[in-house]
């Protein structure tokens, strides 16, 4: 495993995460996720049979996981799940995952108010008053994390047996609520973010929509990457916006889709083969969390973010190669890295290369990271005013501006395989300034 992963940046050691729903899909992928990045997970079901059965596998692969047996829909039982979680985590809680959802695909006539109202009960105030409820745990961490599971159809209209009316504004709604409280809580030190799956193959889904060819071979041709997406391709984007490595990262909702919100027509791919399983016991982190023999071509890799995203992907094991105009420059930062032991050659042209997400045929994966003011010498002059500096961080709700690491850790994950359905994206890495609207004392 490359020397970064050590880094307690890439770590969630110590930490303590609160996952509903874990004992199938995305949540049961999100529970294996965080332990083996270090974390101790509490999560539960309604069904104790099958949650004793996860809770016995997890035990064995060596993953400190704990469960309850609560029904989020009742808020009594949601009160007495915090209860639970506060006492086995001494009054402070790291991580929040709202994963819980359930969904109904009708024509919207047809919908009655009990499908309304337990969709909005299930999907939209249970994890709103999860929010609540641990609020107090979490301020009490100090670099808390909540991340919602929204869907594709809470950013783009997905109809399926007529439509899903409800479903998707329920979506729309946990968006809005990222952004919001990702702006009121940022003083507490709570990031928030969304995750937002296109079909991702759960066991739900699998019964029920991929039990039909023609819904597979229609999802299929909507998908740039040709294919749907597996738990584990969801579970590492959760756990990395809960890492120390995301912490300029607040208020996104971020499409895990192949491509699908980015694309007007796809070609379809066939499917890949499966790649073998990889090993992932105890802490140990599996080798989708690392670039351990991967190549990499970093430009203008010679100060600021540039350099941070070079010394990133090579302490993650990658060879990279990088340019820059300035040889003296060049060179001594050559130097530096054969000293630490990073694989880093370079040279002195700049190459540009524009890349589209048409080519996820060709398996090339295309995500852009918009930054906000990242501290560099390019920004220097700006951030040494007072005035400016006062006024940048007054507009942003985290109150700071970025550091190159907080970056370049952004910039690593989207080339991990860990990132594997992520393509088309435009993550914003800001303190949450893109989703400040207005604030009145
Ligand atoms: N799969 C997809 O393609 C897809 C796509 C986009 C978004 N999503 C979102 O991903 C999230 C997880 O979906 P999934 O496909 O992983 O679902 P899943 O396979 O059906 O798993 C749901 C998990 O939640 C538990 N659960 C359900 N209702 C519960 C309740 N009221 N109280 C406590 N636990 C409950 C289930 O256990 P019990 O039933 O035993 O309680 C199970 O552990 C949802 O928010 C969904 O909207 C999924």
């Amino acid at each position: 495993m490359a020397g970064n992963m050590e880094d307690t940046r890439w770590s969630l050691r110590g930490m303590t995460a609160l996952v509903p729903g874990g004992t199938k899909g995305i949540g049961c992928a999100i529970v294996e996720e965080l332990a083996g990045l270090g974390a101790s997970v509490h999560t539960c079901s309604r069904n104790e049979a099958e949650l004793d059965k996860c809770l016995g596998e997890w035990e064995s692969k060596g993953f400190r996981v704990t469960g309850s047996v609560c029904d989020v829909t009742s808020r009594t039982q949601r009160e007495t799940l915090i209860t639970k979680v506060s006492s086995l985590f001494n009054g402070k809680l790291d991580i929040l995952i709202n994963n819980v959802a359930t969904t109904i695909w009708k024509p919207t006539v047809e919908f009655t108010a009990d499908d309304f109202s337990s969709m909005m009960s299930t999907n939209v105030e249970s994890p709103y008053h999860m929010c609540q409820l641990t609020h107090p745990l979490l301020k009490c961490s100090g670099r808390a994390s909540i991340v919602f599971i929204s869907s594709v159809a809470g950013v783009l209209a997905v109809y399926i047996s007529g439509s899903g009316s409800i479903y998707s504004a329920t979506k729309g709604a946990v968006n809005q609520l990222t952004k919001n409280l990702a702006c009121e809580w940022a003083k507490d030190n709570i990031r928030v973010n969304a995750v937002a799956p296109w079909f991702i193959r759960t066991e739900l889904v699998d019964k029920t929509l991929f039990g039909d060819e023609k819904v597979v071979e229609a999802i299929i041709s909507r998908t740039p990457m040709g294919r749907a997406g597996e738990p584990k391709e969801v579970s590492s984007l959760v756990a990395f916006l809960c890492l120390p490595a995301a912490s300029y990262m607040t208020g996104q909702t971020i499409c895990v889709d192949g491509g699908a919100t980015r694309a007007t027509e796809a070609e379809p791919e066939p499917e890949p083969e499966p790649e073998p399983e990889p090993e992932m016991a105890g802490n140990s982190i599996d080798r989708r969390w690392s670039l351990q023999g991967m190549t990499a071509l970093v430009t203008g890799g010679t100060s600021g973010i540039g350099l941070a995203v070079v010394e990133e992907f090579a302490g993650l094991g990658a060879t990279v190669h990088t340019c820059s105009f300035n040889e003296s420059q060049l060179n001594e930062c050559l130097r530096h890295w054969e000293s630490k032991g990073f694989q880093v050659t370079g040279a002195l042209i700049q190459l540009t290369k524009n890349l589209a997400c048409e080519w996820a045929k060709d398996n090339i994966r295309v995500n852009a990271v918009a930054l906000w003011f990242v501290k560099t010498e390019l920004t220097k002059p700006i951030f040494e005013d007072n005035k400016s500096l006062e006024a940048i961080n007054s507009r942003t709700p985290m109150g700071r501006i970025g550091e190159p690491k907080e970056v370049s850790s952004v910039v690593a994950f989207l080339c991990m395989p860990a990132a594997s359905y992520i393509t088309g994206q435009t993550v914003c890495v800001d303190g949450g300034l893109t989703v400040n609207g207005f604030a009145f004392p």
